[in-house]
């Protein structure tokens, strides 16, 4: 989930006003209390079971037979729409949709001159997706306003495309939102020639240049938002026992290069291994070099000389992959004349990411130049990183927090070290924030999930931690609507 926030035109005045969050759940809880149901004050009822059944729920509406994929505008994604519109309804929304097929859910009335704070995240899945991503997002954020009844300042939205399958493009439906999907994106085709546009209109969209420019958001004074996702988290899960969410101080920068290798195409049988320039074991000590350098950078470095940047906080979140290597002609009796490969390397730090980037092409001509093969690096693509917003992640901190220690009494024993501090962490992986932090300030929780398993049905995340993250997002809506009216 991630979450999109922000307030900058009319900055409130009621931002000094400031309660401790212990405080404003004794006095709120109660009444919320009878009103919605009875027991231990945590809507155990609304946050985690009905939540869980309603996950479920949007798990079986699929386009795949037996597995579970909803690529944007499908007819499965349509059904999913009206279910969750069913959802927004029943927590009290108005709902509407919009041209790119977002929905959007807010409480009327919607024309309160407060500050808007976006919740939600987005109900497109990848192929044989978990039932969490995404979906969790979307569900936690219509059943915290379900419990809230808030009106004015929380909205709910489902984003209709945040992983890009079908066009291999992401973010179309929070990129249209923030007001940055170019008109030429109508145009844009998947496997089978339809076009975003043929789509659209499939779906009685009005599909135009000047409908799409319609579909970005207007706040009167400002947007917040917030989206949530099931997340790789699994090692952050077990480096912090006990702690169901996390608080997203930002997403990773993100650097993709092909490294091409040129050597000398041969007779596996015939060439002395005196006399070759075999590409593939120069591509090999390659891919370990880059290991290495990304795994210790302050040993394989001069880094003082190369920009001082690398402190043990700067390098949090750096990691580099090699997740793509061809060789050609790729027979097991040929040495390979050439061998291409992908670097994918990310970091919160921009500046470690580019030092990272230029120390490595430069370790590549050095290793090629040894073994006499030639080697070109080339960009192709870089993205700085998202940072969140401080204040919105130091909330959201708070609001984790005090969740945790409200659930510490009936909490599951894997609770137990709850009340201490929230973990705060990078992302490194890209959301529908990235898009909308071009329109507003963001920020995102996360959800731990088993083994950091996502984009697979093996995805799955713990009924309490599902209840953890409503509530937690209950505590941060309340606190932060509740000080501004
Ligand atoms: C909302 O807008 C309508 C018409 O624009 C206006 O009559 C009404 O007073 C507004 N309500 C609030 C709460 O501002
Ligand atoms: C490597 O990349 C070059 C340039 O893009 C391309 O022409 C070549 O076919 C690729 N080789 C392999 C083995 O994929
Ligand atoms: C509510 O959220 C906005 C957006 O992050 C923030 O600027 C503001 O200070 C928050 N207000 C309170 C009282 O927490």
């Amino acid at each position: 989930m991630a979450l999109l926030s922000c307030p900058t035109r009319h900055p409130s005045i009621y931002h000094l006003i400031f309660f401790s969050v212990y405080l404003l759940f004794a006095s709120i809880l109660p009444i919320l209390d009878g009103l919605v149901l009875g027991g231990d004050g945590l809507y155990r009822e609304i946050l985690r079971d009905e939540t869980v059944l309603r996950l479920k729920e949007l798990r079986k509406i699929s386009g795949g037979e037996g597995y579970l994929e909803r690529t944007f505008s499908s007819p499965a994604s349509i059904r999913a729409s009206d279910v969750i519109i069913s959802w927004m309804k029943d927590a009290g929304l108005t709902t509407r949709i919009d041209q790119m097929g977002n929905i959007h859910g807010q409480f009327e009335p919607a024309n309160s001159t407060k500050e808007a704070l976006l919740i939600g995240s987005h109900m497109d899945t990848v192929i044989d997706a978990g039932m969490y991503d995404g979906s969790l997002g979307i569900i936690c954020a219509i059943s915290a306003l379900k419990v809230l009844k808030m009106p004015g300042k929380p909205q709910v939205i489902a984003f209709s495309d945040e992983e890009g399958v079908r066009f291999q493009t992401t973010f179309l439906g929070s990129a249209a939102v923030a007001g940055t999907l170019p008109e030429s994106i109508l145009q844009v085709s998947d496997k089978r020639g339809t076009t975003v546009q043929d789509v659209l209109k499939l779906n009685s969209f009005e599909a135009t240049a000047a409908a799409l420019g319609q579909v970005r958001y207007r706040p009167q004074a400002g947007v917040c938002g917030d989206s949530w996702y099931c997340s790789p988290m699994g090692m952050v899960a077990l480096a912090h026992d006990g702690y169901p969410l996390g608080v997203v101080k930002g997403i990773a920068g993100q650097t993709r290069l092909k490294v091409i290798v040129d050597g000398s195409q041969g007779h596996a049988g015939t060439v002395p291994m005196k006399l070759r320039r075999d590409p593939m074991v120069a591509a090999a000590e390659l891919v370990l070099t880059l290991e290495r350098l990304c795994k210790e950078p302050n040993k394989f470095l001069s880094y003082r000389e190369e920009c001082g940047c690398f402190t043990e906080e700067s390098l949090a979140g750096l990691v580099c992959t090699v997740g793509e290597l061809l060789t050609w002609p790729s027979a097991s009796n040929v040495i390979p004349g050439q061998v291409n490969f992908t670097v994918d390397i990310r970091a919160m730090d921009d500046k470690v990411r580019e030092t990272i980037v230029v120390s490595f092409s430069r370790l590549v001509l050095q290793k090629c130049d040894d073994r006499l093969v030639d080697c070109a690096v080339e960009h192709k693509h870089a993205a700085a990183a998202t940072p969140c917003d401080a204040e919105l992640t130091a909330e959201l901190e708070r609001a984790a927090g005090s969740t945790l220690s409200m659930m510490t009494p009936t909490a599951p024993a894997s609770y137990r070290a709850g009340a201490g501090e929230t973990p705060v962490l990078m992302s490194g992986a890209g959301h529908d924030a990235m898009a909308m932090a071009r329109l507003t300030k963001v920020g995102m929780l996360f959800v731990r999930c088993r083994g950091g398993v996502s984009h697979s049905p093996e995805e799955s995340v713990m009924d309490d931690d599902v209840w953890a993250a409503g509530l937690a997002l209950v505590n941060f809506i309340d606190y932060n609507a509740t000080a501004e009216s």
